[in-house]
């Protein structure tokens, strides 16, 4: 499907517990455009993600939820918000997936400290998250490679007004105001 260039798609990326879902969906409203969560989708789908792990392990986790962004991102209308979960920007067949389809990618980047406190009880809902010293690791693993997003927005804040001012602004600038746009 092909898409004018003005109408973006905004795909975060970022780690467990970054706020790309309540963010994304916030943004999305601002926009007045539809909001999509890729682990939604693959639970939509295939069911709860802790026992797609459970059954498949992570390598199988990583294929469904390739399958999954195979399956929306040609389906999404312009402009619309995607939130991915937090490993599936670092997989190269999703990046080559976004590009092709001309996502513009935006890294929310929050600290250890943020990240931690938000996530450290939600084990049951994230497998990675469950052994802290593993989940430190990850973080300091995966960050570099967030980093190679198209943007990169701190998201250290409890209160997301800020972040979200400046993510209204990129996306205007990316021409997503439009029909969808109502007000400002
Ligand atoms: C994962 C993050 C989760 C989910 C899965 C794996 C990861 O999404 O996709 O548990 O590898 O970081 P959130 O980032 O929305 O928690």
């Amino acid at each position: 499907m092909e898409h004018p260039a003005h109408t973006p798609l905004l795909v975060l990326v970022g780690f467990m517990g970054a706020g790309k879902t309540t963010v994304g969906r916030l943004l999305a409203q601002q926009l007045h455009c539809p909001f999509h969560d890729l682990d939604v989708e693959i639970e939509r789908v295939h069911g709860a993600i802790p026992k797609l792990f459970e059954t498949y392990g992570e390598s199988g986790f990583r294929a469904i939820e390739h399958h999954a962004a195979d399956q929306l991102l040609p389906r999404l209308p312009r402009p619309a918000v995607l939130s991915l979960g937090g490993g599936a920007f670092l997989q190269p067949a999703n990046r080559d997936l976004i590009r092709q389809h001309g996502g513009v990618t935006i890294f929310l980047d929050a600290p250890w400290e943020v990240v931690f406190a938000r996530v450290r009880h939600t084990g049951e809902h994230r497998p990675l998250a469950r052994d802290p010293a593993a989940l430190r690791r990850l973080f300091d693993l995966r960050r570099p490679l967030y980093l190679e997003a198209d943007h990169t927005f701190s998201s250290a804040e409890h209160d997301p007004a800020n972040l979200l001012t400046s993510l209204v602004r990129l996306a205007e600038e990316l021409g997503a105001r439009g029909q969808h746009r109502a007000t400002l």
